[in-house]
Parts: structure tokens; C-alpha cells; sequence
């Protein structure tokens, strides 16, 4: 019996879908090499953007040809959109040979759920629960190792979808994080701890006396060996002097911050509840490259967000001609039912994101080449 997976979105679901091959190997199954050979699919979808659930919706579709071919197909998705109940639901009915639709909580009973559907059932199962200490997984990154240190976000920045499906921040126990780490390391096959959650660092504010995220940085570095940490994502608005000190000092942090800024205008921070003004981000930068002078920073960006002027974006691209990134990733807005600025007035029309983004994005071109030049 063989599975495939297909993975959409960001590191968090590249590492879920890690646990989800070490489920199905548990059970038995091995990897297929390709869809058609497989005797179970997963899509691991993503909801940040509507491009994303649409290619859900494409793939999914797509597979109606196979399933007629092999009825003991079993097929299932998971993920950030089918916590969405609304989406869930919209899945089943547009493709009845959906057998499996479970929400991001509730992957550790996927084997039981397989058992059901060979029996003749279709199911949708989404609750939320706690993060399972648990579940094994088959590593697929190469020498690098995501360690998943939390899980969900309480920042309801109002374009994002992430809080709705993901639920309330909850962090790991240190000792298991730190278990972890060791015993991955201890495998000889890794060099590359890369330290996963929406916003490392509010890391253990959720734990009575833990570790702070800065704290948690140094006693993994405590570890014996020959490797290099690395996390995301930093939200600005928490990274603090001792996190910033603890990437300066500690030898194996890899001198690397993605900081998104997602815009650099005040009003439109405000809007989207981001709690910095483009002062305190750009201050921030300022310690960074003061205390860490080799460290590269990356940043995302949200252009087109409901009411932006066309003032107001540039301001977006005199901060990124200011701070000088390594890269950026650009995004064109996207309302997220549900969400606070899927509701706002003054939505913007598609012409003016597409303009918006490409300019963006031109003017990181440009300057990639002349910092290539010098
Ligand atoms: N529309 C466009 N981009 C979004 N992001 C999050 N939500 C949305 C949305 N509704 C972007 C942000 C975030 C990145 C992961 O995705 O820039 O940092
Ligand atoms: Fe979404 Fe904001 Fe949380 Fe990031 S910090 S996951 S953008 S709500």
C-alpha cells in the first residue's frame, strides 16, 4: 500500500506533512513516487490567500479520473482550509469521492479515520485540540530538521485567516523541545535546526514560568555539536532586545531574520493591527544591523489593502528602499472571509494590486542588481 502527499503553503504544513507520512508509514503504507501509484492521497492544503484554495480546488478536482479507475482510492485533505467549517463542506459537496476532510488538530487520529472510510463512511472531523507530543515523523528536508515550537497566533491581524484556523497560541514544553532537538541531532543526519512557529517570538508567554523564546535560543545552543539554528516568523512588534542579543552572541543562531513588515505606511499598519508604527520598525532594523552587521533580513509585504492610496503604498517602497533587504515576498492583498478587512469599505480592484505588486516587485529587482554590482 502506497501514499502520496501534496503540500501547499508554508514551512508549518512542509512539517506537517512530515508527521502525516509518519502516520501512514506507522500504518504500513510506503511513499508512491508518483500520485497514480498511490492507494492513498493527502492534500495539506493552505487558506492564506484565495490563490491557494483555488489550486486545492483544481488538484482535487482533477483526481475524479483516478478514483473511477480504483475505487479503494482513499482520498484526503487537511490543513488550514478545512478547519473552515464553510470549506469543508464546500469540498464534500463539489467532490463526493472526498473520502477524509480533518482539520489541523486532528491528524492524530488519521489512521483511525482511515479504518472508518474502508468500512464505507465519509467524514468530516473538525475539532480543535492540543498539540500531540506523540505523533512520529519521516523527516524530508534534507539536513535541515523543522522543529515545530508552537502552534497558532493571538495577533488577529485583521487580513489574516491564520488565528481563525490555527486557533490560540500554545507552546511546547521546553524539555520536549529540547528532547527533540537532541535526539534529531543525536541521528548523525541533520545539521540544520530550523525552530517553526506563526510567531516565535511570543514563544512560552502562554506558559507559567517558562522560557521566554530568547531563553529557549540559548539553551539550544547549549547542545553539544556541529549545527545551526534558525526560526521564523518573527512578528516585529515582539522582537525583543534579548532575542536580538541572543542572535548576536550565540555562535550557532544563523545570522538571519525574517521580519515581515507587510507595509510602510502608518495608517495602513493600524488598519491591519500590527501594534508598530514604520518608526518603530525601522528602529528596530537599526538594532539589528548595529548589534548582528552581517545578519540578513527578509521581509513580506501585503500591497492593495482595502483603502491603500497610491501615497500611501509608496511609502511601502520607500521602506524597502530604506532598510535594503536580502529578499522580499510580495503579496496582493486577499479578503479571507471571516476576517476584519475582508469587511472593510473601500476594497481595491485587481488592476490596481497587479500594478501595485509589480512594482514592488521591480524595485526589489532593481535593487538586488545594485547591491549585486557593488
Ligand atoms: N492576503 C495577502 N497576503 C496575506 N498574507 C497573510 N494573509 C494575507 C492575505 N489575506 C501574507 C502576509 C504573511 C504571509 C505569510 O502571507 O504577508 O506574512
Ligand atoms: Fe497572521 Fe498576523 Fe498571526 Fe502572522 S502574526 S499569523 S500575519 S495574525
Amino acid at each position: 500500500m502506497k501514499y502520496f502527499i501534496v503540500t501547499y503553503g508554508c514551512q508549518m504544513n512542509v512539517h506537517e506533512s512530515e508527521k502525516i507520512a509518519g502516520i501512514l508509514e506507522n500504518l504500513g503504507y510506503e511513499c508512491a513516487n508518483e500520485r497514480e501509484e498511490a492507494d492513498i492521497i493527502v492534500f495539506n492544503t493552505c487558506a492564506i490567500r484565495e490563490g491557494a484554495e483555488d489550486r486545492v480546488f483544481g488538484n482535487v478536482g482533477n483526481l475524479k479520473k483516478q478514483k473511477k479507475k480504483n475505487k479503494d482510492l482513499i482520498v484526503a485533505v487537511c490543513g488550514c482550509m478545512t478547519q473552515k467549517s464553510q470549506t469543508a463542506q464546500r469540498l464534500l459537496n463539489t467532490f463526493p469521492f472526498v473520502d477524509i476532510v480533518i482539520g489541523t488538530f486532528n491528524l492524530p487520529k488519521l489512521g483511525y479515520y482511515i479504518e472508518a472510510v474502508k468500512k464505507g463512511r465519509q467524514l468530516e472531523i473538525l475539532e480543535e485540540g492540543d498539540i500531540d507530543e506523540s505523533l512520529p515523523y519521516k523527516r524530508t528536508s534534507g539536513e535541515n530538521a523543522w522543529v515545530n515550537i508552537m502552534q497558532g497566533c493571538n495577533n488577529f491581524c485583521t487580513y489574516c485567516i491564520v488565528p481563525y484556523v490555527r486557533g490560540r497560541e500554545k507552546s511546547r514544553k521546553p524539555e520536549n523541545i529540547l528532547q527533540e532537538i537532541r535526539d534529531t541531532l543525536a541521528s548523525g543526519k541533520y545539521n540544520k535546526i530550523t525552530l517553526l512557529g506563526q510567531n516565535v517570538n511570543s514563544y512560552g508567554k502562554d506558559i507559567e514560568g517558562g522560557m521566554n523564546f530568547a531563553q529557549l535560543l540559548r539553551e539550544i545552543c547549549k547542545i553539544e555539536g556541529d549545527f545551526t539554528v534558525s526560526f521564523m516568523t518573527s512578528h516585529p512588534k515582539d522582537l525583543t532586545d534579548d532575542v536580538i542579543d541572543a542572535i548576536a552572541d550565540e555562535d550557532k543562531v544563523e545570522k538571519y531574520i525574517h521580519l515581515p513588515a507587510q507595509s510602510g505606511n502608518n495608517r495602513v499598519l493600524k488598519l491591519m493591527n500590527r501594534s508598530y508604527s514604520r518608526e518603530k520598525y525601522l528602529e528596530i532594523i537599526r538594532k539589528i544591523r548595529e548589534k548582528i552587521p552581517n545578519c540578513r533580513i527578509t521581509s513580506d509585504f501585503i500591497v492593495g489593502f482595502p483603502t491603500e492610496t497610491e501615497e500611501e503604498f509608496k511609502d511601502t517602497l520607500s521602506l524597502v528602499e530604506e532598510v535594503k533587504y536580502d529578499s522580499i515576498f510580495a503579496f496582493m492583498y486577499s479578503p479571507r472571509e471571516g476576517t476584519v478587512a475582508s469587511k472593510m469599505d473601500g476594497q481595491l480592484d485587481d488592476k490596481t494590486k497587479h500594478d501595485r505588486v509589480n512594482r514592488l516587485l521591480n524595485l526589489e529587482k532593481r535593487l538586488q542588481k545594485e547591491e549585486g554590482k557593488k
